[in-house]
């Protein structure tokens, strides 16, 4: 496997010097601007967006007395990982195509509490004029077919850079607890598992997913009927 490419300047970098170019920011290749702002300015996304989300989180919670963010988790894609996806996306390595060709350097996964939370949020994104909403899937409304379910946006995120601005794309995942639980789960299982998933395996896996789902409409019914009982003890003056 040859994972040595160009850099857009004409050199040559293998995937340990490529790593350690971006973790050490460039130091050792100074002329090439674009590739040490990299790690930076995917970091500086992350923040801007959480930020964002946090400000939602406070101003929800003030209006509504409920705050319907579980948790929120960042990160930035592993250079080993980048390299290996832009490989398989037949990318020669310049910092073009990083910055076109793979949407999830920096990564967001918003962990909410009921599947309705999830889409309230999307909808506010969507009026934002403060980040654009490039590309949504929706794998709440058709799970994949091992059961996967999360809604996913591709967001771009402005940056106020020295140089101007600068739209910086972030991948979200939005998911319920327990669609992060089996996510999670699932992912512990395969992990490093590269050979054909047994059909039983596959068939017992989104038996789970569906379980998870019950256990989300089964909260949802509860919160509801809680309401409900509160709204009723409210009315009547106790
Ligand atoms: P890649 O970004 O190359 O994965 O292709 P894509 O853009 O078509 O992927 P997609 O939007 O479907 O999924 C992107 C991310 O969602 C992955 O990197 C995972 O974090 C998560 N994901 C997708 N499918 C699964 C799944 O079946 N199990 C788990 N645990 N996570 C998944
Ligand atoms: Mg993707």
């Amino acid at each position: 496997m040859s994972l040595s490419n160009e850099t857009g300047n004409g050199l040559q970098l293998g995937p340990m010097e490529l790593k350690q170019l971006w973790e050490s920011g460039g130091d050792q290749l100074a002329g090439l601007e674009t590739w040490r702002q990299l790690p930076m300015m995917y970091q500086m996304a992350l923040d801007e967006l959480q930020n964002k989300i946090k400000l939602i989180q406070t101003e929800w919670k003030h209006r509504q007395g409920y705050n319907p963010i579980e948790h929120i988790k960042t990160r930035i894609k592993e250079p080993a990982s980048i390299l290996a996806k832009m490989q398989r996306k037949g990318l020669a390595m310049t910092p073009d195509n990083l910055v076109g060709g793979i949407h999830d350097i920096a990564g967001m996964r918003i962990v909410c509490a009921f599947v309705k939370d999830i889409y309230s949020l999307v909808g506010h994104l969507q009026t934002r004029d403060d980040l654009n909403i490039l590309e949504i899937k929706d794998y709440i409304a058709e799970p994949k077919p091992n059961g996967y379910q999360s809604l996913h946006l591709i967001v771009s995120v402005p940056l106020i850079l020295m140089e101007g601005p600068e739209w910086i794309k972030v991948e979200i995942q939005l998911r319920t607890l327990a669609m992060d639980f089996w996510a999670s789960m699932e992912h512990i299982l395969f992990y490093k598992y590269d050979k054909q998933v047994p059909a039983h395996v596959i068939k017992e896996l989104t038996e789970a997913a569906r379980a998870a789902d019950e256990l989300d409409k089964k909260m949802l019914g509860l919160r509801k009927e809680i309401i409900a009982l509160s709204e009723g003890t409210a009315g009547s003056g106790k």
